[in-house]
């Protein structure tokens, strides 16, 4: 088969490591790629956001299968105009995309259908939103409506702080038109945690807990980011609440988006806090997390092609996925500044000399056969182990002999909660 991954991270690396591990994989593209993707997978010079131009590049090529894989060009419909001209693609149509494009018809559909979430309300009125958290009271939760790079929330501990997110968003347009609707919630807490399902528009089949570690720096401090390390499983995700969730979140959530006619294919993401009230939901995304599908794709034992096929058929209940027993960590190394401001260009030392771990490239390029620093997320390097413990200890041994200036990483992945 002739496949192609559309994105350039962390995880489009991991998913193109996945699929050629598979033989029935013939041959396999990556667009844009990076400069790890590009040791696996022919590289490919088309934006992940240009629709027409992947359709174009896909059907001159004669690509048999697609993996749409970052959330812009499955908000944007590149599915659905790669299923228009007769490839089979992987992920959710922009109808179904829409549960992480806009917080506020997510909230509603789980309103909707009973799906355990913060209490909230939605505001286009700067006024009327501001009144209402006075109302309220803090702690309470303030987020732009669209697509803001995961750094459209604000956790305020005091309703000035919560005012003040309102008015960045709403009159000084800090997150451009995705914050012309804001949603306030009712403040969580509990520990947080990721599940990643893989779906095919009626089955659910979710994959092991995992975590992220968002914010920049140890301790759980600084800026969110896209996220500094995973682990998988996570202890608190127990067998008793993973059965709640399927009953009470993720069975339900497939149900009514097809009641709704929105069927969803793909993975579905579940960012979920455990409450002393149950688990709720704290947002879906339309796709596989990242790093999170780094540490999950590396115990994946199953086939990946024949997962995402089945996820396009509809036939998800036929096949048994198989993980490998243990745990798994991955170690984002950024760039300094990140996420911030950072510098790109810097030359990356020490790959070669890793052992027991694969690295993942997140933001890599190749410059006269060196390769070089090219985005916030550099590397992810991902170990497995017989427990989480001995994961840890590989990650960061196996980063030992990595370096580039301004290298930066959390020194508490799998022990920040
Ligand atoms: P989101 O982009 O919706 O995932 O939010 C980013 C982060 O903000 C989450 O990972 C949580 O840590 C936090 N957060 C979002 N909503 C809530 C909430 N209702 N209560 C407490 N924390 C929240
Ligand atoms: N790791 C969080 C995300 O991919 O949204």
């Amino acid at each position: 088969m002739r496949v192609l991954v559309v994105g350039s991270g962390g995880r489009e690396h991991a998913i193109v490591w996945a699929l050629a591990k598979s033989p029935r994989v013939t041959e396999l593209y990556c667009a844009p790629g990076n400069a790890g993707i590009a040791q696996l997978a022919t590289c490919v010079d088309v934006k992940a956001t240009d629709v027409e131009g992947m359709v174009a590049w896909a059907k001159e090529n004669r690509m048999d299968f697609v993996m749409v894989a970052p959330d812009d060009p499955l908000a944007m419909g590149m599915v659905d105009a790669l299923e228009a001209a007769g490839i089979p693609a992987f992920g959710p149509r922009k109808n179904a995309a829409i549960i992480e494009s806009s917080k506020a018809f997510s909230k509603e559909l789980m309103r909707k259908y009973q799906i355990p979430t913060a209490q909230y309300a939605t505001f286009t009125d700067m006024e009327e939103a501001i009144a209402y958290i006075l109302t309220q009271g803090a702690p309470i939760v303030v987020k732009a409506d669209g697509l803001a790079l995961g750094k459209g929330v604000t956790v305020a501990a005091t309703v000035e702080e919560a005012v003040a997110a309102v008015r960045e968003m709403m009159a000084d347009g800090k997150f451009g038109a995705s914050g012309n609707t804001v949603v306030i919630e009712e403040c969580m807490t509990g520990p947080e945690v990721t599940v990643l399902a893989f779906a095919d528009g009626e089955h659910v089949v979710p994959m092991p807990a995992s975590q992220d570690h968002k914010r920049a720096y140890d301790g759980n401090q600084g800026p969110n980011t896209g996220g500094m390390g995973a682990i998988s499983p996570v202890d608190a995700y127990t067998p008793e609440i993973a059965q709640r969730c399927v009953k009470e979140i993720f069975e339900p959530t497939m149900a009514a988006l097809k009641a709704e006619g929105r069927p969803f294919k793909g993975v579905i993401y579940f960012g979920l806090m455990l409450t002393p009230t149950g688990p709720k939901v704290v947002e879906y995304n339309a796709r596989f997390g990242d790093p999170e599908c780094q540490a999950l794709l590396i115990r994946l034992e199953t086939d990946l092609m024949d997962i995402l096929e089945a996820c396009v058929a509809g036939t998800l209940d036929q096949i048994e996925i198989q993980w490998k027993p243990g745990a798994s960590c991955c170690l984002v190394l950024a760039s300094g500044g990140y996420p911030v401001a950072y510098e790109k260009g810097k030359a990356i030392s020490g790959l070669d000399e890793v052992e027991n771990a694969v690295v993942f490239h997140a933001g890599t390029a190749e410059q006269d056969g060196q390769i070089v620093t090219n985005g916030g997320r550099v590397l992810g390097v991902t170990a497995t182990g017989a427990d989480m413990d001995s994961a840890i200890a590989a990650a960061y041994a196996s980063a030992k002999p990595i370096s580039f200036e301004k290298m930066h990483f959390r020194s508490d992945i799998g022990h920040a909660f």
